[in-house]
């Protein structure tokens, strides 16, 4: 396939080349290719062409809360590969008491329905023994970053002693400490303070979730991690509280990194004023912060205190999901429907609204993130001997986000109504056009699973501190 006249955006160059595309990777970029006989040329003049979306947080088929989000690994990388994005990494959760290696083993076998490809992160939902001894095999099965709670009492949430043996392990054999901030002793006072005045409509779900807590769990995080001397990666990072732990620390050397997501750049609580049980679309951890606060999370990402915008996709439908807690917020499933609107939103709302460069569009959404989670140079580039994952802009086609022309499984759109300015013309994942104009043109299971490198603090330059 060769690709004609577009203009090419990474992380660091801007310029119009063609691009050739043999055996799933680029094997080519300069001007005026010359095709040979059976080469498919696509004429893209007028297009911006990013290296394909890295979304490195979603939840497919995640059972949650006495149900099982919406989306399986096929509508949701459908989502994904029509929204322009051609990885994504989700997680293993395993039970309590399981072993890791059956639970990644059952995760392998769900995640084969994918249509583009992913990686695996693993939950660390208990410390022990037995727990510990497995991390070796887990990371050489490709699994280099771990997910630890700090919310969600009785369920995920680990303890500060637990949080720093996976810190220590993670960092002797090479993995990368996902943290969910959150304070769990301060959410559960709130929310048991909520039910005892009976306040148990779903706009009362932001209270359970001050941002006080947000910032204590980021600040204790972040001590932790120091202390180790392990890397840290804060997920789905909402609010200032947080984002100053995550400054403070870079200005001590610490290595900490940040993700945020669309709804916390672009949605506030104003949606939890709503009437009746409309605010439960939105019931997500953490939850929507005030408006007066946005500006400050994509400052955080323009100056690149935070470096990756993923979507933590976790969708439940209103009708028959969210409505299990009707009566009771707090068995409201936690999560909303993102990972296909992700590079739309950035495009029009970050890209178009002067808040990002388009380099820094390539890097939020995909080099970073390769580079991060031990993908990058395979995936998250644009570049010779690189994977052919290709998002191309056309920036001017328009659209609106909405719920009868989006791909998610279910009967809402958390972002319904933003109007799109730019949007993906082409999806190409290893060479193969996976989307064309919204439309999926994929085939099923042609994702393949990506073993992850393990993490390399020489990406970043950042201090380590290896003791
Ligand atoms: O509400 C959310 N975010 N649900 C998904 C699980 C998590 O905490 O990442
Ligand atoms: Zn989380
Ligand atoms: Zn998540």
């Amino acid at each position: 396939m060769l690709i004609r006249n577009g203009m090419i955006y990474t992380a660091s160059d801007s310029y119009k080349a063609d691009i050739l595309i043999s055996n799933e990777r680029i094997v080519e970029i300069g001007e005026k290719l010359k095709p040979s006989n059976n080469t498919e040329i696509i004429d893209v003049a007028g297009c911006e062409i990013f290296p394909g979306g890295i979304d490195a947080h979603t939840h497919f088929e995640l059972p949650s809360m006495g149900t099982i989000s919406a989306d399986d690994f096929e509508s949701g990388t459908i989502a994904a590969a029509c929204g322009g994005t051609t990885t994504i990494i989700d997680f293993v959760t395993p039970l309590k008491g399981q072993k890791l290696s059956q639970a990644v083993e059952a995760r392998h076998e769900k995640a084969k329905k994918a249509v583009v490809d992913y990686g695996l992160h693993i939950v660390i939902v208990e410390v022990g023994k037995e727990i510990l001894a497995e991390i070796p095999n887990i990371v050489r099965g490709g699994i280099t970053s771990f997910k630890c709670f700090m919310a969600y009492k009785d369920t995920l949430m680990i303890n500060d002693t637990e949080l720093l043996e996976v810190l220590y392990a993670a960092k002797k054999h090479g993995a990368l400490v996902s943290i969910h901030a959150e304070n769990g002793d301060m959410l559960t006072f709130e929310m048991n303070r909520l039910m005892a005045e009976k306040k148990s409509g779903p706009q009362y779900h932001p209270i359970a979730h001050p941002a006080e807590a947000e910032g204590e769990a980021a600040h204790r995080a972040v001590i932790l991690a120091g202390m180790s001397g392990a890397p840290l990666y804060i997920v789905h990072l909402s609010c200032n509280e947080a984002l100053e732990e995550v400054k403070a620390a870079r200005s001590r050397g610490q290595f900490v990194l940040a993700e945020t997501c669309p709804q916390y750049l672009l949605l506030s609580d104003e949606v939890y004023q709503k009437k009746g049980f409309e605010p439960a679309k939105w019931v997500m951890s953490p939850p929507l912060r005030n408006s007066s606060g946005l500006e400050k999370i994509w400052e955080g990402l323009r100056d690149g205190f935070i470096q990756t915008v993923a979507t933590d996709h976790c969708s439940f439908r209103f009708k028959g999901q969210k409505d299990m807690g009707k009566k009771n917020f707090l068995k409201i499933p936690n999560g909303i429907p993102a990972v296909g609107d992700r590079m739309n939103l950035l495009y029009s709302f970050g890209v178009n609204k002067y808040k990002l460069t388009r380099n820094q569009f390539a890097a939020v959404t995909a080099t970073n993130p390769a580079k991060i989670f031990g993908l990058f140079p395979k995936k998250g580039t644009i570049a010779i001997g690189s994977d052919a994952d290709l998002v191309i802009f056309d920036p001017k086609k328009k659209g609106t986000v909405s719920t009868k022309t989006g791909h998610h499984n279910v009967d809402y759109s958390a972002f319904e109504g933003f109007k799109l300015d730019g949007m993906p013309r082409y999806v190409i994942s290893r060479g193969k056009i996976v989307s064309n104009n919204n439309k999926f043109t994929g085939a099923k299971e042609w994702g393949k699973y990506i073993k992850r490198k393990t993490f390399d603090p020489r990406e970043w330059g950042l201090k380590i501190n290896f003791k």
